[in-house]
């Protein structure tokens, strides 16, 4: 099976591809002069990709920057749902395919733009029959079905604020999300439907709301009698009812200045809490939409699939507020690639046509895996332009996908970004830039990324570093949720004035970014950002647990496995069964995705003099590397017999 990537294996990487000339006849974005005008005169840049944008009121002023902080498009008003969705009722998209939705267990919906702006509008008259205002937060708990975008855009059309929570998370990890927020209103659904079984989450919710500012919730019915949903009167509603009752009417898109919030995504930090990154509405949609023309090359007539949760940022940018902006047609699926079976994905482009398919690399070293015969038996012809995005992509995946997806026909377009940058920063445009496998190329125009040493001087070609970002951009996080000082300390207090992502990177000979992953303590666990510190906090939080250290190890399908290693309180016994018992306490502190591959009970963790953990020789230990420097050890035997108990566990 494959490596995920790593520095030696990209080095050795020198293979090249350059746009096709079929490619470039139809490519939106073929004048290489505008990474130059955009680079000289960034402001410039982005206004003029605002103006792609409909604005009640018109900006004068393009940037304030007194950073951290930064208010692009500032005194202009705009509303971000009428820009997605009732601006293309008016301009001959109003019968045209805006949300295809796909069911797992087989049900489909279209949903036209002039349908789609309808349920929008009753969405909003039923947010605002619920007391829901301007700026209130709105958390959205729901699974991937045609309810969730309408909640988002039914918030963004009366600007109230959302909060999706991704349902595969946790009751604990959604009281968290809700109490930051202070949020009053959630919406959810009785159950979701997932690889043929159930979420419950409507009685994740019944928990999680214990204790929070929650009054009202508001319930799609997906699942029914199997969901076993008990409806709380007075508090809980039910949405196809109440939404019935609505005026049928239009609802006049709230007015909202550029710089009003238009929602807040948690992710993943180097501390237990994790952090509400907060985006803007108008430099948020610039950003959003300037991307779908210049990065996915978006056409009237493309189907465009991103198979990303609207749960993560990939699902929010590319799944609703990117593509919709554009007018595109996108294709929304509910469930598991393998429900029923393996063919999945392949049956949904065959089926709808798709032509921009949008997957993350753990999907794919899974499509690997299970053999490239499932895609050949399928029609992909329709197939024009794929992405990859949330990890590093190690080349022979690149290339798996480039020939048994694209069949050698499509660009591929590695877009590396993050929550916090609301759009894609590092990636090719499709019809300029010759792309390598494993690299995701260079900043596309308007962006200002570099790569710097510990002291922020920028390494020479041939080198890498920290990958940072040395200018404002329009969809940058604004600040985080209710702490100012840690959106300053965690992204600008690394490298003055310069944005930190949290990636290492290498700069080739041309000048070509090779993302090496997170140098901070973050895993990426197929696609999903984790940090260390919150898992050790649920496995802390278990009675029989003194101490815990996490780590992400390489892992050939998942990109990093989380180990973590566990020192028992006295008189504790260990056994396999408290091992499981550990495992399933953190998927009930945080979700399924944050469980543990393996633990390892010892009886001391290694740590320097001055009682730092040392994250380092855990990793070397559980990817049977060579330890590096134990001398600063407190006690090196630890390590030892550490060492052993990983080699037994093989
Ligand atoms: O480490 C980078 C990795 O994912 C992190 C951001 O995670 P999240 O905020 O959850 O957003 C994921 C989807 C945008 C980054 O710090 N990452 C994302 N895309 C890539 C990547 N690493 C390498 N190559 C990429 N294309």
């Amino acid at each position: 099976m494959t490596e995920p990537n790593n520095l030696d294996t990209l080095l050795k990487e020198n293979r090249t591809f350059e746009p096709s000339a079929a490619f470039i006849a139809q490519a939106t974005v073929t004048d290489e002069s505008v990474y130059q005008s955009a680079s000289e005169d960034p402001q410039a840049y982005w206004a003029q990709q605002a103006s792609y944008l409909s604005w009640s009121k018109p900006f004068s002023t393009i940037l304030e920057w007194d950073p951290p902080h930064a208010k692009w498009f500032s005194d202009g008003v705009l509303n971000v749902a009428y820009n997605t969705v009732d601006r293309h009722r008016e301009n001959g998209r109003k019968n045209k395919a805006a949300i295809i939705w796909e069911g797992e267990p087989g049900d489909s919906k279209i949903l036209t733009y002039d349908m789609l702006g309808r349920e929008v509008d009753k969405a909003a008259h039923m947010l605002i029959h619920l007391g829901v205002k301007k700026g209130d937060r709105v958390v959205i708990y729901l699974p991937m079905i045609p309810e969730l975008p309408i909640s988002m855009l039914a918030c963004a059309k009366i600007g109230a604020i959302h909060t999706v929570v991704f349902g595969g998370f946790s009751a604990s990890s959604l009281k968290d999300r809700i109490i930051d927020a202070d949020a009053r209103l959630l919406i959810t659904a009785d159950a979701g439907f997932r690889r043929g079984g159930i979420v419950p989450l409507k009685q994740n919710v019944d928990q999680a709301i214990i204790d929070t500012p929650i009054e009202k919730v508001v319930v799609v019915q997906r699942v029914g009698a199997d969901a076993h949903s008990t409806m709380i009167d007075g508090r809980d509603l039910l949405w196809h009812k109440l939404i019935e009752t609505m005026p049928k009417t239009p609802f006049a898109p709230e007015p909202m200045h550029a710089e009003d919030t238009l929602f807040i995504l948690y992710t993943s930090g180097t501390t237990g809490k994790p952090k509400g990154i907060v985006h803007s509405s108008a430099g948020y949609l610039v950003g959003a939409n300037t991307s779908m023309r210049t990065v996915f090359d978006i056409k009237d007539d493309d189907v465009f699939w991103c198979t990303a949760d609207i749960g993560w940022i990939t699902g929010h940018t590319y799944l609703v507020y990117g593509p919709l902006s554009a007018g595109a047609t996108v294709v929304m699926y509910e469930g598991a690639p393998d429900a029923p079976d393996r063919h999945r994905f392949w049956n949904i482009i065959e089926k709808y046509g798709v032509s921009i398919f949008y997957t993350a690399p753990t999907s794919i070293r899974t499509f690997m895996k299970w053999g490239h015969d499932i895609p050949q038996s399928h029609d992909l012809s329709t197939l024009r332009l794929m992405g990859t995005v949330g990890e590093p992509i190690n080349p022979e995946a690149w290339m798996w996908y480039h020939e048994h997806i694209g069949h050698g026909r499509c660009p591929i377009v590695d877009t590396w970004w993050q929550t916090e940058t609301g759009c894609a920063m590092i990636a090719p445009l499709p019809g300029l830039i010759k792309t390598k496998p494993g690299s995701a190329t260079k900043a596309v125009p308007g962006i200002a990324v570099d790569v710097v040493d510990d002291n922020g001087t920028p390494v020479t070609p041939g080198h890498g570093g920290n990958l940072v970002i040395t200018k404002p951009w329009p969809s940058m996080l604004r600040t985080v949720w209710g702490d100012d000082e840690r959106f300053r300390k965690t992204y600008f207090g690394q490298f003055s004035g310069m944005y930190f992502p949290g990636d290492g990177a290498h700069l080739d000979e041309e000048k070509y970014i090779w993302i090496l992953g997170r140098i901070d303590d973050v895993m990426n666990v197929s696609g999903h950002r984790i940090g260390t510190m919150e898992v050790e906090s649920a496995l802390v939080d278990h009675p029989a647990v003194a101490e815990a250290a996490v780590i992400g190890r390489a892992h050939d399908v998942k990109g990093q496995a989380i180990t973590a290693f566990v020192t028992v309180r006295d008189g504790v016994k260990t056994s396999p069964e408290l091992m499981t018992e550990l495992k399933n306490h953190v998927v009930v502190k945080i979700g399924a995705m944050a469980r543990p591959e393996e633990i390892l009970f010892t009886a001391e963790l290694p740590k320097t003099r001055s009682a730092k953990i040392m994250r380092r020789l855990l990793r070397d230990i559980a990817e049977g590397r060579a330890l590096g420097d134990t001398t600063t050890l407190a006690d090196p035997s630890v390590v030892d017999s550490l060492k052993l108990q990983y080699q037994d566990k093989e």
